[in-house]
């Protein structure tokens, strides 16, 4: 049932980004480079502090906030709150904040609102602020375990109605196990992180919109990162994404720059291991894709597309911090068409979150293994997100899949039959041998187009932010269906090229989802995220925990 042999070598990318692509590919017969054992004893600390930085501890919210996971997608329905301390505090414990404890056998770990590969959590966050009542205008790191803001510095900084929330990654959190492909994790997991914020600040009614213009070194000065002395070695941080969050215009890069220039920094960043391995495509694939300023993606006008169909009445707040990723699948249980085509459509850009981030046209396509979607064949289906550009994918995939209309679909989807079939085998197989990827209701690879990366290589980064902000929308998806989801890094690249016939000069596979009935593993014990903190709840008296709330749970 699966296409021909891929075509040729990805023509897209420079002689760096190919290189590092090919080398951090997963083979059924040679896994990318990787550290073979674990080394336990410099394993990274997955909380960075700033040593003598001032700190603002955050209020915890009680209950949940009143917004229904449904009202994100009702432009209007969510009325802004002012920017006040307590409502940033909201934002910042529902998008990186801490989710939950686990712990089993001796061993106990923190989870968190945002999913990160192996939950390691190379991203970190950095809110600059101004005109927020209660707060200093000035740089401040999110430690999520304590809640708290780390100042690391004042500064003359004016604007209203907004705040800016810069991301970066920590390669070396993600290299210590994964060695060559952790470039592509904290990719990922940084388009994780900006979708998780853009549901967060829509949840407090606040628009979310992905700042271009700044370049990376910018980005750098703005939180700091660059200041390379108040970084123990190999710990750096890399500067990633910049996030204007509200209803106001965002300051000028000159203007906050120059506020910026000259003030004092205070703190100095943790240790997070006694001893680094050195990656060293590592910092040449980042350095060969660093954003310059002033360069924008190319957009597209949003397709007109009619309302998402009502999904869940829970409270989005209650959505996030129940999110997790399922450790399996139970083989059985699935879901119907209508739950599949609701999770589809949410997939299609919209002025709506995630999406409303940034109107870039989309060049993500997911390629859908159903497995058991009642009412749907099981087979191979493919939508196509990108209007401008119907024909592209379709012509760079194997020339005899059926591209047929699926029954009982939306007209507005462009989702289509590539090929009827059983491929549960294939997509354990193509996902490193994950059962997850075969037990689910579904499971999807998502291919994204590589052209012009040469001359534009930053635009690779965006290409795993893309995705990754898809795999964001399933995981909120599938929990408001009442399933759960989880992200699927390991993939064997290749495999998965070859069965679909892809052109794998313009299309690489660059990520893999699965969905469906998890299994819950019994043995794992739970305690609530903040109990360390329980003195600083905050009450929403407005929405207990659970209360009044229906829906898929
Ligand atoms: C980019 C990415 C890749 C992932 N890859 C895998 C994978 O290959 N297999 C798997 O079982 N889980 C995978 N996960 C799930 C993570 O292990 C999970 O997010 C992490 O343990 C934190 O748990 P949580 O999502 O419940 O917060 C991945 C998650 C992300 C974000």
């Amino acid at each position: 049932m699966f296409g021909v042999l891929a075509v040729g070598h990805h023509g897209g990318m420079n002689e760096t980004l190919r290189h590092y692509h090919e080398l951090s590919k997963h083979h059924p017969q040679r896994m990318a480079p990787g550290p073979g054992r674990l080394d336990w004893v410099n394993q990274p600390d997955p909380f960075r502090h700033y040593e003598g930085a001032p700190r603002v501890e955050l209020p915890l919210l009680a209950g949940e906030l009143p917004p229904a996971f449904d009202d994100l997608f009702r432009p209007g329905a969510v009325a802004a709150r002012p920017f006040t301390l307590d409502n940033l505090a909201h934002l910042l414990e529902l998008t990186l904040g801490l989710a939950d404890w686990k712990s089993f056998r001796g061993n106990r770990w923190a989870l968190r609102c945002n999913p990160s590969s192996g939950n390691l959590h190379p991203t970190e966050g950095y809110l600059i602020t101004a005109g927020v009542t209660g707060l200093d205008a000035g740089v401040y790191h999110y430690q999520p375990h304590d809640h708290c803001l780390e100042r690391r510095a004042a500064a003359p900084l004016s604007w209203q109605e907004g705040v800016l929330v810069a991301l970066t990654g920590i390669h070396w959190r993600e290299a210590w196990k994964y060695g060559m492909r952790a470039f592509r994790y904290c990719q990922h997991d940084c388009g994780h992180a900006q979708a998780a914020l853009a549901y967060g600040a829509a949840a407090l009614g606040w628009p979310a919109r992905l700042l271009d213009q700044w370049g990376d070194e910018s980005i750098a000065a703005l939180t700091g990162v660059d200041r390379t002395a108040d970084f123990p070695p190999g710990d750096h941080e890399t500067p990633e994404a910049l996030l204007w969050i509200g209803a106001g215009h965002p300051p000028a890069m000159d203007e906050v720059l120059g506020a910026l220039a000259g003030v004092p920094w205070q703190g100095r960043a943790n240790g997070l291991s006694r001893d680094h391995r050195e990656w060293r495509d590592i910092p040449a694939v980042a350095a060969a894709t660093g954003k310059p300023p002033g360069h924008a993606v190319a957009t597209a006008p949003w397709p007109v597309l009619p309302p998402l169909p009502a999904v869940s009445s829970h409270p989005v707040s209650h959505l996030v911090r129940r999110r997790r990723s399922a450790q399996a699948f139970d083989g059985v249980s699935g879901i119907d068409a209508a739950a599949f085509f609701r999770m589809v459509d949410a997939l299609m850009p919209r002025p709506l979150p995630p999406w409303s981030l940034s109107p870039a046209a989309p060049r993500v396509h997911p390629v859908f293994f159903v497995h058991r979607v009642a009412g749907l064949e099981p087979g191979v289906y493919c939508l196509v997100r990108d209007a401008g550009a119907p024909d592209a994918l379709r012509e760079a995939l194997a020339t005899d899949w059926h591209w047929s209309a699926v029954a009982g679909c939306p007209a507005h989807l462009p989702l289509f039959l590539l090929g009827p079939g059983d491929t549960r085998g294939f997509a354990a197989t193509a996902s490193c041998q994950q059962d997850i990827a075969a037990d689910s209701a579904f499971s999807l690879a998502m291919l994204a187009d590589m052209e012009a990366l040469d001359q534009q290589p930053w635009l690779y980064r965006r290409r795993f932010w893309e995705a990754g902000l898809m795999g964001q929308v399933l995981y909120l998806e599938a929990e408001a269906a009442g399933v759960q989801g989880t992200g699927i890094g390991c993939y064997f690249d290749d495999v998965v090229h070859e069965a679909l016939g892809v052109d794998t000069r313009r299309y690489q596979d660059l990520y893999h989802f699965t969905v469906g009935g998890a299994v819950v593993d019994a043995r794992l014990e739970s305690e609530p995220p903040y109990a360390h903190l329980q003195r600083r709840l905050v009450g929403d008296a407005s929405a207990a925990p659970g209360a009044g709330h229906h829906g898929a749970d």
